[in-house]
C-alpha cells in the first residue's frame, strides 16, 4: 500500500489559520448579537430554501468556505438565545468562555465512560460534580454523572429510584416479574413533561403517575399527595417515588421539599427533586428558604445549560448514595478492562448512566466554576431574579398589564386592553385569544421573544430570565414592545 492520504485530516498550520479565521468571525458576532433581531421569524420552507438544493456532495469542499458558509447560515437563520430580548423557555445564552472550551474538549476527545480512556477528564469531571454539589449545598460525596440535559438526567434519578425502591430486582426480572406489583409514582400537576417521556419509555406507562393537585402557589398539595400514597396502598399498589420540583416549568414555583421529604420518609419512598431549572439558585442568598432544603432528596436533576448559561448540552444528575447509583448502571461484560490502572481502582462513568461513549461535558462547567466562583453565579443568579421582579413590579405599575405569578426568576402576565380593565367572565375567552395570539406575534417579530403559561385557565405571557446579557432597559423595552404589538392586536382581532 503507498502512503496514506486521509483528506479528513488538517495540519497544525491549516488548522491554526481556519482557526484564527473562525474566532474572529465568531468574536464580530457575539459583539453583534444586541443589535440583531431576536429571531428572523422565518418559517421552515424559507429556512430549508437558504440551504443549497443538493444532494450528498459527491466530492469535497475547501474547509474555510465550508466554515463561512456555515457561520453565515447560523448567524443569519438562527433563533439567538444570548440574545438580551431573549427570555422564552428556560435557555440560557453561552458563557464564551465554555463554547472556547468546546473546541479543546472537542479537540483532546476524550471517551469519559472509563476511567483509563480520559483520565484527566474523568478526574475534571469528578470534581466538578463535588463542586456543583456544593454550589447547591447536596452532599459532596454524593453520586453524580453530567448527562445531555434535563430530561436525561430526570431519568437517572428515576431509574435510581426504581432500583432502590422496587421489592424485586427489576433490572433482572422487569415490570412483569412474578413478584411485581404496580409501582405508583407521584408528581404535582405542573411537574415537567419529563415523566410522561419516563414512564413510556422504561414500561410502566403514563397511567402509573399520580397528578397531584396543586395549592394556589402552585405548589404541589402535600395533604392530596398523602391522600393519594394511602389510596393506592389500599388498592395494592406500590409507591415508590415522589417527584418534587424546585423551579416548576411554567411558573418557577418551588414545591415544599421538607414536607415531602417527610411524607417520603413516612412511606419509604423515593424523593426525586426536579431542579432542572432552580436548582441553582440555591447558590444565591435570595433563594427561596425551601430550595436550601435540596440536601434532603435523595436524587437531583440539575441543568448547568440552564441557570449556569452554559452551552447545550449539559445538565446533571446527582444522587446521595453513590453506590447505589453504581448498582443501577453498571455492567461488566469480558471486554470491558477498565477497573484498574495501575494497580489501583478507577471512578468510570459508564456505571454511573445509561450511556456508554460519553463526551468531555464537564470541561465547559468546571473553567466557568473557575472563573466565576460560588460568588461569580450567586450575583448573576441573583440579578436574574431582582430583573424578573422588576418585570413583575413594573407589569402591575401598567394599567394594560396585569402581573399573574412571580417566582424565582420567571414573571406570569397578560395584556388587558384598557376598555376591558375590569375583565368580566365573558371577557375571558377573548383575552385568552388575544394573550395566545401575542405571544405569536411577538415570537415572529424579532423584538422580542417569550413563551407562554396557562395558570387557571388563564393564558399568559411568561418570561423567564436567565440571561447575563439583560439588564433593566430590556426588562423596560420588553414590555413596551409587548403594550404596542397589544393594542395593535386588540384593534384587528374579531
Ligand atoms: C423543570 C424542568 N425539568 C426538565 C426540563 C427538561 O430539560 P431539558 O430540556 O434540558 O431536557 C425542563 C426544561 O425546561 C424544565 O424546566
Amino acid at each position: 500500500m503507498t502512503k496514506r492520504d486521509a483528506p479528513i485530516a488538517l495540519s497544525g498550520d491549516e488548522f491554526r489559520k481556519l482557526g484564527f479565521r473562525l474566532v474572529d468571525e465568531l468574536a464580530t458576532f457575539i459583539d453583534s448579537i444586541p443589535s440583531r433581531p431576536v429571531t428572523a421569524g422565518e418559517p421552515p420552507s424559507v429556512v430549508r430554501a437558504a440551504l443549497l438544493a443538493q444532494g450528498l456532495p459527491e466530492e469535497g469542499s475547501d474547509p474555510a468556505q465550508l466554515l463561512d458558509e456555515a457561520s453565515r447560515l447560523l448567524f443569519n437563520h438562527s433563533l439567538l438565545n444570548g440574545h438580551p430580548q431573549f427570555a422564552g423557555y428556560v435557555t440560557s445564552p453561552a458563557a464564551p468562555l465554555a463554547a472556547l472550551s468546546e473546541l479543546l474538549a472537542a479537540t483532546v476527545n476524550a471517551n469519559v465512560g472509563a476511567w483509563i480512556l480520559s483520565p484527566m477528564a474523568t478526574e475534571i469531571e469528578r470534581q466538578t460534580i463535588r463542586w456543583l454539589a456544593e454550589l447547591v449545598s447536596y452532599p459532596s460525596d454524593c453520586g453524580g454523572v453530567l448527562v445531555s440535559g434535563g430530561n436525561m438526567a430526570n431519568y437517572v434519578g428515576f431509574l435510581v429510584a426504581r432500583h432502590a425502591k422496587a421489592a424485586w430486582s427489576v433490572r433482572e426480572e422487569g415490570l412483569h416479574s412474578p413478584h411485581a406489583k404496580a409501582l405508583r409514582i407521584y408528581a404535582s400537576e405542573e411537574a415537567h413533561t419529563w415523566l410522561h417521556k419516563a414512564t413510556d419509555l422504561f414500561g410502566f406507562g403514563t397511567n402509573q403517575i399520580h397528578w397531584v393537585p396543586v395549592m394556589p402557589d402552585q405548589t404541589i398539595d402535600t395533604q392530596a399527595l398523602r391522600a393519594a400514597i394511602e389510596s393506592d396502598l389500599a388498592q395494592g399498589e406500590q409507591p415508590f417515588l415522589v417527584v418534587g420540583s424546585a423551579g416548576t416549568v411554567s411558573t418557577g414555583a418551588v414545591d415544599r421539599i421538607s414536607a415531602l421529604r417527610a411524607t417520603c420518609d413516612e412511606f419509604n419512598l423515593w424523593l426525586h427533586i426536579d431542579g432542572a431549572y432552580g436548582a441553582f439558585a440555591a447558590a444565591s442568598p435570595d433563594c427561596p428558604g425551601e430550595l436550601k432544603h435540596l440536601a434532603l432528596a435523595d436524587s437531583v436533576a440539575m441543568d448547568p445549560h440552564k441557570w449556569l448559561y452554559m452551552p447545550l448540552e449539559a445538565g446533571c444528575a446527582l444522587v446521595k448514595n453513590a453506590e447505589l447509583m453504581r448498582a443501577t448502571f453498571s455492567y461488566r461484560p469480558p471486554y470491558y478492562k477498565i477497573d484498574e490502572v495501575g494497580g489501583e481502582p478507577t471512578v468510570d462513568f459508564v456505571d454511573y448512566s445509561p450511556q456508554n461513549s460519553r463526551g468531555f461535558r464537564a470541561l465547559k462547567v468546571w473553567l466557568a466554576l473557575r472563573h466565576l466562583g460560588r460568588v461569580g453565579y450567586a450575583q448573576m443568579i441573583s440579578d436574574d431574579m431582582r430583573l424578573s421582579r422588576l418585570l413583575f413590579e413594573l407589569a402591575d405599575e401598567h394599567e394594560e398589564l396585569q402581573p399573574v405569578t412571580q417566582h424565582l426568576s420567571i414573571t406570569t402576565f397578560r395584556f388587558i386592553p384598557s376598555r376591558m380593565r375590569e375583565a368580566t367572565a365573558l371577557d375571558e375567552a377573548y383575552l385568552n385569544k388575544l394573550n395566545e395570539a401575542l405571544v405569536t406575534e411577538l415570537q415572529e417579530s424579532g423584538k422580542v421573544f417569550l413563551s407562554n403559561a396557562v395558570v387557571d385557565g388563564r393564558y399568559l405571557l411568561r418570561a423567564c430570565i436567565v440571561n447575563f446579557r439583560t439588564d433593566v432597559e430590556h426588562v423596560k423595552a420588553m414590555l413596551d414592545t409587548v403594550v404596542a404589538y397589544g393594542r395593535r392586536l386588540d384593534k384587528v382581532m374579531p
